[in-house]
């Protein structure tokens, strides 16, 4: 039996949709209940926080798992990349009020520290990081910030709230990653599934 560590959230119904392509059951992963391990056929899946799917897979506690390259690049697991799954496409974004100039010195608001301090000192850009959790287009509306890094997938969440696209940063989607050891000791199951899976991409 192979297990996999999956994010709850907006890309859960596109990877159940992809695998129901690929020939892989996993229907249970949208049953509405609680339960935070389920089991179809060959498979035993795991419901996460998005950023907690590398820690499992890292830690072999799961052999799989489906992340997106946003938590690939902020954690920096020890972790397999095996395949691009396509799915959750988006970008990572600096953002600001509309019209807004920021300062010599930005305060920036994130979920992801780390690649926002290494995109502006890429930049030369010294920039004050302070971390949030979620809503971040909120920090630049009541100053406690001056730009925000984030996601950006329909652009709506910016626009609503008056702010605009000032840089990219990266190019997100989601990846399939596996544990180092389950890659190597259980290679025909890892195999066969990443070969179902690339068939449909
Ligand atoms: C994500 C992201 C943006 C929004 C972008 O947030 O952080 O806020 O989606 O989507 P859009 O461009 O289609 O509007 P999410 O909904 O995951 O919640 P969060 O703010 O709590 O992180």
């Amino acid at each position: 039996m192979l297990t996999m560590a999956v994010p709850k959230g907006r890309v859960l119904k596109l990877l159940v949709a992809l695998f129901e392509r690929a020939g892989i059951d996993a229907k249970v992963l949208t049953d509405d209940d609680r339960t935070l391990v389920r089991e179809s056929g060959a498979m035993k899946f795991f419901l996460l926080k998005p950023d907690d799917v590398p820690t499992y897979v890292e830690h072999g506690a799961a052999d799989l798992g489906v992340c997106g390259r946003d938590v690939l690049d902020e954690n920096q697991p020890d972790v397999l990349r095996p395949l691009d799954l396509g799915i959750g496409r988006c970008r990572m974004v600096v953002a600001s009020k509309v019209g807004v100039t920021p300062p010599p010195v930005p305060r920036v608001a994130t979920k992801y520290p780390k690649t926002t301090e290494l995109h502006f000192a890429k930049k030369g850009v010294q920039a004050e990081i302070v971390q949030v959790r979620g809503s971040v287009e909120l920090a630049p509306l009541v100053g406690l910030s001056d730009l925000i890094v984030d996601l950006v997938e329909t652009g709506e969440t910016l626009a609503q709230n008056g702010l605009e696209v000032k840089g990219e940063i990266a190019q997100i989607s989601s990846v399939l990653i596996a544990n180092r050891a389950s890659f190597k000791l259980q290679r025909a199951e890892v195999s066969e599934l990443i070969d179902r899976l690339r068939a449909v991409l």
